[in-house]
């Protein structure tokens, strides 16, 4: 998660027994290299990287990760190169990549990736059509060469055992841990999920089809509400003539330039961009990462004591 998923959570994430995943986001190869740096410093325990493919400077980000020995490379954002993946697996890592459908999923096995993620459209950030129910009974009976993670939507330890029983290799959650204490975003920010149901997630508006908009699930807000009104009204200066197509679409794509940043660590809740998932109604309050995990792995072994009896942990 840009702008959350930074060195105190992910290895808050990681000392509590789970898999913390640094966002890189648009840092530079340079920032991203304290970054990890840093992390490595608060944990020992292995953690892996997020980088967008649409970032200019991939292939040096790719690069900062195998000298930085990362042990895990996340590729997000649109389906990478078989290049891009090449480059990753070469740095000694173990790539993951998100599989949005079967086809890509075969595709992506081809290109040689270690391991998939399956996000369905309950998710927060970027979302694809799909809900996460579906994509599992997809790709998860299908996909067996390699580990299948899923995510989007999901808020308690129940569900993750439904989705291991189904096939996955295990879950990824995000909305859930923006509350954590480690959590580095704005109290606004926070507070706003708290108090958000899971019905105030919402994936942004496309008013024109000629004037495609990448969907984002986020909570409602001034920004939501502004951003189709600022649609409509570059649409009608496209029609009279003021501008060509090219000019409006790349007006409409930067609406959302910084908005994140904006929301996440200015704390301006009703102009920046507050990316959740449907899971946000079970974020409740604020508490230490480790509770959090505690909490998911508490429900997940009362779910699999009452299929096959209590079940001896092993830390
Ligand atoms: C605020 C926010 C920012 C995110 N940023 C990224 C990102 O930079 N890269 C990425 O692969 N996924 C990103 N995601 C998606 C998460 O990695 C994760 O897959 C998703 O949150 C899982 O669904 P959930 O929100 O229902 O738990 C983001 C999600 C949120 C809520």
């Amino acid at each position: 998660m840009s702008w959350i998923s930074e060195r105190r959570l992910v290895a808050a994430i990681s000392n509590g027994g789970g898999f913390g995943v640094l966002a890189c986001g648009s840092m530079s190869p340079g920032l991203l290299r304290e970054e990890i740096r840093a992390t490595q410093e608060l944990t020992v325990k292995p953690f892996g990287v997020n980088l967008i493919t649409l970032h200019p400077d991939l292939d040096a980000l790719i690069d900062v990760c195998g000298e930085m020995q990362v042990g895990h490379i996340v590729l997000a954002g649109g389906l990478p190169s078989a290049a891009s993946i090449k480059r990753a697996k070469d740095t000694g890592a173990k790539v993951v990549c998100f599989a949005p459908a079967v086809v890509l999923a075969r595709k992506l096995l081809r290109s040689g990736v270690d391991a998939l993620v399956i996000e369905g459209a309950e998710a927060g950030g970027h979302v694809g059509p799909v809900a996460t129910s579906v994509l599992a009974q997809e790709i998860l009976p299908v996909v067996e060469q390699v580990p299948v993670f899923v995510a989007g939507g999901i808020g308690r330890g129940e569900a993750i055992v439904s989705y291991l029983e189904m096939g996955a290799s295990g879950c990824q959650l995000g909305t859930r841990f923006v509350c954590a204490d480690e959590c580095i975003a704005h109290p606004n920010f926070k507070q706003a999920f708290i108090r958000a149901a899971a019905r105030d997630a919402l994936p942004s508006v496309q008013v024109d089809p000629q004037f495609p908009v990448i969907p984002v699930r986020a909570l409602a807000n001034n920004a939501t509400r502004r951003f189709i009104l600022f649609q409509m009204e570059v649409i009608s200066r496209f029609k009279s003539g003021e501008i060509d197509q090219k000019d409006a679409q790349l007006e409409i794509e930067h609406f959302w330039a910084g908005a994140l940043k904006r929301a996440v660590i200015d704390g301006d809740v009703e102009n920046g961009s507050l990316m959740a998932g449907q899971s946000v109604g079970m974020v409740t309050r604020q508490q230490p990462t480790a509770d959090i995990l505690q909490e998911l792995l508490s429900q997940a072994l009362a779910a699999l004591a009452d299929r096959h009896g209590p079940v001896p942990v092993q830390v």
